[in-house]
């Protein structure tokens, strides 16, 4: 995450961002806009098949990786890689999640911070590795 500074005075929608003004910007809460997305909450991997997607910070909609000049220089090896590293455990391993979670389901509540993260962390168990 990067934390820019204003170089000056601007107006942005109607607010004034003061020169010298740290700003974070909110990925979150572009991902989860429901002007831009249908249903932003759900997971739902397959509404990006058929969307044509510039990640490179381009598209304001989508920005995973940030934008501008201080964008993730990770992107092309993630890009190449994320989803092998995630089809490759999915192919080798059969996965479980521990007694409480199959009974009374994932606990998705988000723990508010730089980052969000799950209020109580995923575990998931490998076995039957497959290699
Ligand atoms: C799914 C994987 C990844 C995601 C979602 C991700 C996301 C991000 C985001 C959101 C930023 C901040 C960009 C901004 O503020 O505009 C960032 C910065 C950065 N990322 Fe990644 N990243 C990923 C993987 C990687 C990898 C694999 C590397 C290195 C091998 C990497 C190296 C960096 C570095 C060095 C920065 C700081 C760039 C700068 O400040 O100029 N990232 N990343």
């Amino acid at each position: 995450m990067t934390f820019y500074r204003a170089q000056e005075t601007i107006q942005v929608q109607g607010y004034t961002i003061p020169q010298g003004a740290t700003i974070v910007p909110n990925i979150w809460a572009v991902h989860r806009n429901a002007d831009v997305w249908d249903d932003p909450g759900k997971f739902e991997p397959q509404r990006f098949i058929n969307r044509e997607s510039d990640l490179s910070g381009k598209d304001s909609k989508l920005i995973p990786f940030g934008g501008g000049r201080r964008s993730c220089v990770g992107l092309p090896l993630a890009y190449r890689t994320v989803h092998l590293i995630l089809a490759s455990l999915l192919h080798h391993f059969e996965w479980d999640l521990p007694q409480d979670s199959m009974e009374n389901g994932l606990d998705m509540t988000e723990k508010f911070g730089l980052v969000i993260s799950m209020a109580t962390p995923l575990k998931a168990i490998p076995n039957k590795c497959g290699l």
